[in-house]
């Protein structure tokens, strides 16, 4: 772009008109919409301070995500970038870190109305609270400074009354860049290349309310719930006490007299006006800071359950501090469930293994790790999308490895009954403590670290702690903190109330926590889940995987070159930009491609690959949601727990996700959506034992278990029925085993398990292809990310497959319009392999649906009908849709529907 029409297009920039916002009277607050965005640097780009203002595209942004938003491009501090073209190939790369290196300001306008101004009431204060601002910012108001604070995830108050007069005010906020080593920020490790700006900024609104005098902060709810399998069982008649607390500040110098009131109210009844109400009468003294408290009884309660085992039914306090003259001076209001999350360890000598119980039933954790945006942009619509995709595998539980979000993902979370691990980040600044001997000689904790730690965690368990989505606080990931910050920390945590079991670490190292994190992080065969070391199906694993989540042609197409898709299939030890940063263990696919050449051969075109990479990520995520299922009430030590690595990627990433950024679903996704079925028959791959597993709370009786062992040829080698099965409540166990087991036959098969209800309908359907030979294991050579495999399962064979023609009819209708119902038919006497299902439009465009199934082998012979529904079935496509089907020796066929 020549000077000129950069010159051009900034004069467009500050043509944009700003919105000044209006100081709302107490009782009501509000978050200051947009800011405008300038450098502090004028030499970098040259003289940018007299004319450069962005205007953020939200009330929360980072400096990258303002100059990223299509209202601020172009601009001089960034190349012309679309969204797509940012994270084509290595483009990222190349946008510029110095604009970031110096500090930049946010300002914004707050008008303060003359009806506010003129209250007869004296103390008229108007609070500013700040939730997020990476990692460091100075506020001024009218240039005088009001604060500095320090801290990504740090929030406080500030009385900016002094400073403010009738009409306009400007608001500043200088935030400093962001060191990973010396500051608290948001880093990435080697999950991705950390952005330009390191995410410096005002990331979460800032907030701002009047008040008379007293203000209420950090609602919260403490329910003396007891046991809640008594309060739901019993018939009726069981109360459950409600302790309603918030922290109160009486920021004038007089003492004040009033009333912490309020009202705590059932959300499922419409009449917000209902429920029971609380009054306590105070006084303060002026500048007292203390905390309120008041009790109410909540008849006949409703539970709230995790999404499958009950419904998600809420309540909401609606509290206020009224002055004794009758003047509302503030209020608060938060949602919180009713319902018991406990921790208990087993000692396993020198080790121990956390189990959790939510409301009197094991609570077997089958999660995933979530990451929100590179440039922490929060979209809602997106966040609802990933959290249905969490419901949608049957997985019950995320973890949040720092990256704590906004308040809106925890309420999604309490309304879609998904338990959320939350706790603090591995790494950098974070964990430099004295065990940690490089971060801690060069960078240790000052003083101010320490009460800035503490402060974080004030913020952030306020914020928490009603929501009963909330099953746990990490207070490290890789390491525990260090006693001092411990002690810390938990006052912190006493502070908010914390009733949630609080672990020190999501690791064993310096002493056992409860959780394990022994990898792996990358390839390892569906066998180590059954194993007995490191990361196989015990205890807790923290977050593990076997590295799995390679996208699908059509996702890996919009963010890599031509030339890195044919590296990505020809070049088994390439490294990648998309995989993680170079440096890391991670930044190639050596591990995992030297798997799929071993087992499979070497792919003949990139088609192939990412067919057979689909085939590969399946089978890893199957094994180990299955394995920790199989095993979850084994005697000795169970599988009490596991968090895939991860669930999704802040960037298009080739790996470490079950659903892509572009939130399309491919092997991995549907390799755990059968594993982790709530119903479901698995194999123990080492054994050949055949496990039941239910998820639920429900018994079941007179289930069926059919198993089934065909050879390539579509010939029968075993068949077994075992009858009147009963499954309890959240239990895994051995119906029967195959036998012989793998090494009794030559070459490979295919093993169909069916579990079925006594009526005969299929509640389970689950297919194995499986090798001649197991893959060996050589656990003596396992490092942190992996442990290799000496010798290959032999897997070529099916390959060399003859191709099946598959019968394909399909059907809209069904399931609220967005419908559809697919059934497939293998005609032949040889078995169908892996066969994707898709829907397009006329135009080809593939339309977005979740299947109940995908990726199915069908057997000779065999139907099966697998039912999908339309994401969003209002924005269908162009024309009519056909279902398409293709596999690894189905060749590709649609059929209109
Ligand atoms: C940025 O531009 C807006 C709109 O013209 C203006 O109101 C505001 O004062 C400017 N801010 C700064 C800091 O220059
Ligand atoms: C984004 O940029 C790319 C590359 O410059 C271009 O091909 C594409 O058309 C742009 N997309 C949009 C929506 O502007
Ligand atoms: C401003 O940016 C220039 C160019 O990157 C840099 O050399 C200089 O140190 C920066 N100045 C300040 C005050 O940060
Ligand atoms: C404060 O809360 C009480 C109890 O819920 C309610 O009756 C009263 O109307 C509230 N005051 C205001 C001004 O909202
Ligand atoms: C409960 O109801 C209140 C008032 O209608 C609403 O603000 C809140 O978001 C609801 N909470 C939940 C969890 O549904
Ligand atoms: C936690 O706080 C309560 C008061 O809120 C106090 O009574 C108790 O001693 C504290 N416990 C710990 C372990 O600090
Ligand atoms: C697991 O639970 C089931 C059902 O409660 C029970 O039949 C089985 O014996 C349990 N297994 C072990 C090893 O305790
Ligand atoms: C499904 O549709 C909704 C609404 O249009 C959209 O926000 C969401 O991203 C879509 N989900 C997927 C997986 O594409």
């Amino acid at each position: 772009m020549n000077l000129l029409l950069l010159l051009s297009s900034l004069l467009l920039l500050t043509t944009t008109t700003t919105a000044t916002t209006f100081i709302p009277h107490p009782g009501n607050r509000i978050t200051i919409p947009t800011w405008h965005i300038q450098p502090t640097n004028t030499t970098y780009p040259p003289n940018t301070l007299n004319y450069l203002n962005l205007t953020t595209p939200d009330s929360h942004s980072t400096i990258l995500a303002t100059l990223l938003d299509p209202q601020n491009q172009p601009n001089p501090i960034i190349p012309p970038y679309n969204e797509s073209a940012l994270f084509h190939s290595t483009t990222l790369s190349t946008i510029p870190t110095t604009p970031f290196q110096s500090p930049w300001l946010y300002t914004t306008t707050l008008t303060l109305p003359h009806s506010i101004s003129s209250h007869s009431n004296t103390n008229t204060n108007i609070i500013l609270s700040t939730h997020g601002i990476s990692s460091r910012g100075d506020i001024f108001v009218n240039n005088v400074p009001i604060g500095s604070i320090s801290g990504a995830y740090n929030g406080q108050e500030y009385d900016i009354s002094p400073e403010i007069k009738e009409g306009e005010n400007e608001v500043q906020v200088k935030v400093y860049p962001v060191d990973y080593t010396r500051d608290f920020g948001i880093g990435w490790a080697d999950w991705n290349p950390p952005p330009p700006d390191k995410g410096m900024g005002v990331w979460r609104g800032v907030e701002v309310r009047g008040v008379y005098g007293v203000a209420v902060q950090g609602l919260r709810v403490v329910v003396v719930v007891g046991d809640v399998a008594e309060i739901e069982g019993g018939s009726g008649g069981k109360d459950v006490k409600v302790r309603v607390r918030v922290d109160v500040k009486n920021w004038g110098e007089g003492s004040v007299k009033g009333w912490f009131m309020g009202r705590v109210y059932d959300n499922s009844t419409d009449d917000t006006s209902s429920g029971v109400q609380f009054a306590e009468a105070v006084t303060l003294r002026g500048g007292e800071v203390t905390t309120l408290e008041a009790e109410v009884t909540i008849k006949n309660p409703n539970i709230w359950w995790p999404a499958t085992w009950g419904k998600q039914d809420m309540y909401t306090v609606s509290a206020n501090f009224t002055l004794s003259d009758g003047t509302l001076s503030d209020t608060a209001e938060c949602s919180f469930g009713i319902r018991s999350v406990t921790a208990t360890f087993t000692d396993h000598g020198d080790e121990k293994d956390v189990s959790f119980n939510v409301n009197g039933y094991p609570f077997h954790v089958r999660g995933a790790g979530y990451s929100p945006d590179i440039f922490l942009r929060f979209d809602i619509d997106r966040v609802r999308t990933l959290l249905q995709a969490v419901l949608d595998m049957g997985l019950n539980t995320m973890r949040l490895e720092g990256k704590l979000e906004h308040p809106q993902f925890y309420d999604l979370a309490d309304r879609m009954g998904i338990m959320v691990l939350a706790g603090w980040e591995c790494c950098d600044k974070w964990e430099a403590w004295e065990y940690n001997t490089d971060l801690s000689k060069n960078y240790p904790w000052t003083n101010t670290d320490y009460l800035t730690a503490q402060a974080m965690l004030t913020h952030t368990s306020l914020t928490l702690q009603p929501h009963p989505c909330i099953l746990a606080f990490l207070l490290g990931s890789d390491y525990p903190p260090n006693p001092r910050a411990t002690t810390l920390y938990t006052t912190a945590l006493n502070h908010s109330d914390w009733t949630a079991p609080i672990i020190s670490s999501a690791s064993a190292r310096i002493h056992p926590s409860g959780m394990k994190m022994l990898g792996p992080y990358d390839w390892v065969p569906p066998n180590y889940w059954y194993g007995e070391r490191l990361g196989a199906a015990y205890g807790f694993g923290s977050e593990q995987g076997a590295g799995v989540g390679t996208p699908e042609l059509p996702s890996l197409r919009r963010f890599l070159s031509e030339e890195e898709l044919d590296r990505l299939w020809k070049e088994k030890n390439a490294g990648m930009y998309h995989m993680s940063p170079a440096g890391s263990q991670f930044h190639t696919r050596g591990v995992y491609n030297a798997a799929l050449w071993g087992r499979f051969g070497k792919p003949k075109s990139l088609e192939e690959y990412v067919f057979l990479a689909q085939v590969v990520d399946y089978e890893a995520t199957r094994a180990e949601f299955e394995a920790f299922a199989v095993r979850q009430n084994r005697s000795g030590r169970a599988a009490t727990g596991v968090v895939y690595w991860m669930l999704n990627s802040a960037w298009p990433s080739l790996h470490w996700q079950l659903i892509d950024y572009y939130l399309k679903r491919g092997g991995a996704y549907y390799g755990v959506k059968v594993g982790a079925r709530g119903v479901h028959v698995a194999v123990d791959y080492e054994s050949g034992e055949v496990y039941v597993v239910n998820h639920g709370v429900e018994r079941g009786e007179g289930r069926v278990v059919v198993v089934d062992v065909v050879g390539l040829d579509g010939k029968r080698l075993y068949h077994e029925e075992v009858k009147s099965v009963v499954m309890g409540p959240t239990m895994s166990k051995k119906v029967t085993s195959v036998v012989p087991w793998v090494g009794g036959w030559d070459g490979v098969v295919f093993l169909r398990l069916l579990l079925k209800d006594s009526g005969g309908e299929v509640l389970s359907r689950n297919v194995y292809t499986l090798p001649g030979r197991l893959d060996v294991l050589d656990w003596d050579e396992s490092t942190w990310y992996t442990t290799p495999v000496s010798e290959y399962a032999d897997f070529s064979a099916l390959r060399g497959l003859p191709t099946v023609e598959m019968g394909v009819s399909g059907k809209m209708g069904g399931g609220g319009g967005g419908g559809v119902s697919v059934t497939l038919e293998n005609r032949d006497k040889v078995p169908a392999w892996f066969v994707r299902l898709s829907m397009v439009d006329e135009a080809g465009g593939e339309v977005d649906v979740w299947w109940e199934d995908n990726y199915v082998s069908v057997l000779g012979g065999e139907k099966v009908v697998v039912s999908g529904r339309v994401n969003n079935s209002g924005k269908m496509g162009i024309g009519r849709m056909r279902v398409v089907v293709e596999g690894g020796n189905v060749r590709r066929r649609g059929c209109y529907i």
